[in-house]
């Protein structure tokens, strides 16, 4: 059988991650390698009822940073076990809308929990998980907000609705992690044309993987 391959995407609100997963869905299909599209939070039943539960819950409004970094490991936990390592044992290709790298720019840096707390909580979530390649689409912070604001008609879900200095730390954030990660990271430019961006993922993962 052939060996699974693990992607994830990550960026900032408003990158792009998800038109671009679809696209390179197509592609690995149009070379007979079965797909599964899937997302954090969520991707399985139980981790889109947390899922409701960060974004969407009116009870989330005071939710903890605590709270909120635990809940978000706990939908991870059951993602990874439940989808995540039962497809790849199946050699499909997983690509994953965000991932742990989301907590440790998200949770570790932008609500300042810091960065121990949050590598030890993603390791045990992950359970030997790691991706074979993180693509982040990189676009300044105020450019991504413009476009998920047009996409969600001005009405952000939980995390959506932070002041603009939290999405430019998002952003310094994940750009240092794909710095200290150059072997499982590409960072791709999100804010041109979205066809030229699409070029440049499908070439960064035809140079990786043998499709
Ligand atoms: P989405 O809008 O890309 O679907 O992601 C949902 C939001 O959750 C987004 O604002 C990023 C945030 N998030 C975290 O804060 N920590 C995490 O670990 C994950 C996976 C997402």
């Amino acid at each position: 059988m052939q060996r699974g391959i693990f992607i994830t995407f990550e960026g900032g609100e408003g990158c792009g991650k998800s038109s671009h997963i679809k696209s390179l869905a197509q592609y690995f299909e149009s070379k007979s390698r079965q797909c599964v599209i899937t997302r954090e939070p969520g991707g399985t039943p139980l981790s889109e009822k947390i899922r409701d539960l960060l974004l969407n819950a009116k009870e989330g409004a005071k939710m903890s940073p605590r709270a909120e970094l635990l809940l978000f490991e706990a939908s991870r936990a059951q993602h990874v076990d439940e989808l995540i390592l039962p497809a790849l044992a199946e050699g499909k290709v997983v690509l994953c809308d965000r991932f742990a790298d989301s907590s440790s720019a998200y949770q570790g840096v932008a609500r300042k929990l810091g960065g121990d707390s949050v590598e030890w909580l993603n390791n045990f979530a992950v359970a030997g998980a790691i991706p074979d390649m993180t693509i982040l689409l990189d676009i300044p912070a105020e450019e991504g907000i413009a476009r998920a604001n047009a996409r969600d008609n001005d009405n952000p879900d939980r995390m959506g609705a932070e002041k603009i200095s939290f999405y430019q730390a998002v952003r310094e954030s994940f750009l240092k992690i794909a710095s200290q990660n150059p072997n499982r990271f590409v960072v791709v430019d999100s804010s041109g044309e979205k066809e030229a961006t699409f070029e440049k993922i499908i070439n960064a993962v035809k140079e990786k993987f043998d499709v």
